[in-house]
């Protein structure tokens, strides 16, 4: 997540190169609507989901010191339990800072949370780590920094922890805006960087004509699903305008939306539906967007298996213009992915 409003508007010049790639109306026309959520579905942005082996849902959100809510089941009733850090994290890069972006993972029997340390337009955040055996409130141990050293290169937010199976290579992902999206490897404690120098894995993969920045692609999220017989990594990601008020609405076709690059490997390189390249030629196939009466901007996504109906669910946030463009109005939505084309399609 990243405000782009208090970006440097030198940027703008850069605006006329980006192609743009108007959403397909067909494609549109057959986005449903999100499942039922019900309980607190509300104030969120950014989640993270996770479903604990008792069968109790957690979802995370951006603010409030990381917002955590349970539910019996990820259509809810979801009920908001506490903040993950009460007192904050112990990383400090600037003053008013928040917590945003996190990204929850079971790893050998243990929770870890990474989160992002930032505030609107700034480029030298950071991102640390929390653990927990349980996901509750209160039973958060913040480690600080994971120490991926700070870069003009990207941003050091949005992380996303990645692993096919417990003795496999862990692959870390992360980046907003500036050159996007770069992964590298975490230390066998999961806890701090490898000091594998991060590779940049996407670039420019945007929608968007018409920002007043490069490109906006961040909040990557790498997901593997089994096609027939192959295998394939999908790095979803969140790309448009992501935080606008309702004074000042995106253009239609730029609002915050969720698109995805595939590849063979979880290390790349991600090409998209029409085999353009994700990093060197501005590739990038839409997922989800603006669509109907009630579903504006949605992004900031995750995608989880959902044991409970046997089915891959895509969640995100969104804002509903009949509720309001309010940051605590944007909703937690989710609906299903059918992946039988070799795409993840949103389907009801
Ligand atoms: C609903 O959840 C949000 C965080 O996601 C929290 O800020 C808010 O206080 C919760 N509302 C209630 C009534 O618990
Ligand atoms: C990425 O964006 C920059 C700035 O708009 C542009 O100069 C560059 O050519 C773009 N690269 C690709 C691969 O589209």
């Amino acid at each position: 997540m990243l405000n782009r409003s208090l970006l440097s508007s030198g940027l703008a010049a850069l605006l006329a190169t980006t192609a743009a790639k108007p959403i397909d109306p067909r494609q549109a026309a057959s986005w449903p609507e999100p499942e039922p959520c019900t309980g607190n579905c509300t104030y969120i942005h950014d989640p993270s989901v996770i479903r604990r082996a008792d069968g109790t849902w957690y979802r995370f959100s951006t603010l409030g010191n990381i917002a955590i809510a349970t539910a019996p089941a990820l259509t809810g009733p979801w009920t908001y339990k506490g903040a993950m850090l009460p007192g904050g994290s112990k990383i400090n890069v600037v003053k008013n800072q928040e917590i945003w972006a996190p990204d929850v993972s079971f790893i050998d029997g243990t929770y870890y949370a990474y989160y992002s340390v930032s505030r609107s337009g700034l480029q030298t955040s950071d991102i640390g780590v929390a653990t927990s055996t349980s996901c509750d409130p209160g039973s958060w141990t913040d480690h600080g920094s994971v120490g991926v050293p700070k870069s003009p290169d990207y941003n050091l937010i949005d992380a996303n922890f990645f692993r096919e199976c417990a003795t496999c290579q862990n692959y870390w992902n992360f980046g907003s805006a500036w050159k996007d999206v770069y992964q590298t490897t975490l230390k066998g404690d999961f806890l701090a960087w490898s000091g594998e120098a991060p590779r940049q894995q996407l670039y420019n993969s945007t929608t968007t004509p018409n920002q007043n920045f490069p490109s906006i692609t961040e909040g990557s999220f790498l997901f593997w699903w089994p096609i027939r017989n192959t295998k394939y990594y999908y790095m979803f990601f969140s790309s448009g305008a992501c935080c606008n008020a309702a004074d000042s609405l995106a253009a239609p076709g730029d609002e915050y939306k969720i698109m995805v690059c595939r590849s063979n490997s979880p290390t790349g390189p991600f090409t998209d539906q029409a085999g353009k390249n994700c990093l060197t030629e501005n590739g990038g196939s839409l997922v989800l967007g603006t669509h109907g009466d009630n579903v504006y901007a949605p992004g900031g996504q995750g995608v989880i298996y959902d044991p409970d109906v046997s089915k891959v669910a895509l969640y995100y946030h969104y804002a509903n213009p009949k509720i309001g463009y309010k940051y605590k109005e944007f909703l937690f939505g989710f609906n299903y992915l059918d992946f039988s084309s070799g795409w993840p399609v949103v389907t009801s």
